[in-house]
């Protein structure tokens, strides 16, 4: 029988039954995917499991900042808290294939984890928030795959660490289900998704410093507008993107030549297919005047009105 309360019974005894005495850690990112999975592994096994939040510094505004603060000090869960931002930026220098960046940010994340794994004694296993719709995207034949997604498909074949997935038979909203009922913070539970390669994905081509934090001005700008309005548990996701482009524009009386940025949002039920939203006339208004006005760097504002298929969510 599905009932949130079985599927947390039926988890915590596959966890304990899987790892017994043994120690584990679990890559925290701050969505509900990661937090929930840690949830469950601490219900089954307590302090044998070990949290990791590593930085790579593809975060969005404050981001960082929220996983340290709903997950450090207060909770018994023992966190570890990596800055790594140099590390993946000096990687992914130059690289501008998306599955590349996905390769090569899957490949430091685990890197990192292990090296935080030899310094807990025995940790044999690694948590991962994989769900059901991770699987099936990654697929099991090349013909399938659409996207390696970094937490499934973009792992490297010689891992030190063997896989705990508690989540891996579940939708997206069987998950906030669980996690309501795991008694996580609203704010956590109904947090859209966001990819593990984070803006990465999202500054489309180089990314540097620079542009990334064009593209966190200008996203915080969205969600805070998107939120205002009431609109943020309505929406799968709500993101801006960085094209690799420029356009002419004019501020005061001077040409400027500058980025776009592009504003995603969409309706979905798991990611597998998507509708773009109908988002009000009024408010597209204050978000494109903000972000011109705001966001340095910035000269026009585009809307994707492009649902999935044929498009993805993410433009890379
Ligand atoms: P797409 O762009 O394929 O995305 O329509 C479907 C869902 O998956 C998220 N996504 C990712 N998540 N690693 C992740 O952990 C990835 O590499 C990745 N790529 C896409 C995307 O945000 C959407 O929710």
């Amino acid at each position: 029988d599905w009932t949130p309360v079985n599927i947390i019974t039926d988890a915590v005894e596959r966890i304990r039954a899987q790892v017994g005495e043994r120690k584990v850690i679990c890559g925290l990112s701050g969505g509900v995917d990661s937090s929930t999975a840690a949830m469950l592994v601490h219900r089954a096994i307590g302090d044998n499991l070990t949290c990791v939040f590593v930085d790579h510094g593809l975060l969005r505004q404050n981001e960082a900042e929220q996983v340290i603060e709903a997950f450090g000090e207060n909770s018994e869960v023992p966190l570890i808290h990596v800055d790594s931002k140099g590390r993946f930026l000096d990687k992914l220098a130059g690289v501008t294939d998306p599955e590349a960046k996905r390769k090569i940010i899957g490949e430091e994340f685990i890197r990192t984890f292990e090296e935080e794994a030899r310094g807990i004694e025995d940790a044999t296993f690694l948590v991962q928030g994989t769900l059901y719709s991770d699987v099936i995207e990654s697929g099991t034949r090349d013909a399938a795959k659409i996207k390696s997604h970094h937490n499934v498909g973009g792992l490297p074949e010689v891992m030190d660490l063997d896989l705990v997935e508690p989540l891996r038979n579940l939708f997206k909203d069987e998950v906030r289900v669980v996690a309501a009922e795991l008694g996580m913070p609203e704010r956590l539970v109904w947090r859209q998704p966001f990819p593990g390669p984070g803006l990465a994905i999202r500054v489309i081509g180089d990314v540097t410093a620079e542009r990334l934090e064009i593209l966190r001005r200008a996203d915080a700008v969205l969600q805070e507008e998107i939120r205002a309005a009431g609109l943020y548990r309505d929406l799968w996701q709500s993101f801006a993107v960085l094209p690799a482009i420029h356009s002419v524009g004019v501020m005061g009386d001077a040409r400027t030549y500058a980025y776009p940025v592009v504003i995603r949002a969409v309706t979905s039920d798991d990611a597998m297919t998507a509708d773009w939203a109908r988002l009000p006339y009024d408010l597209l208004e204050k978000i494109s005047n903000r972000i011109i006005n705001e966001v340095p760097g910035v000269n026009r504002v585009a809307l994707d009105i492009t649902s999935k298929p044929p498009g993805t969510i993410e433009w890379e």
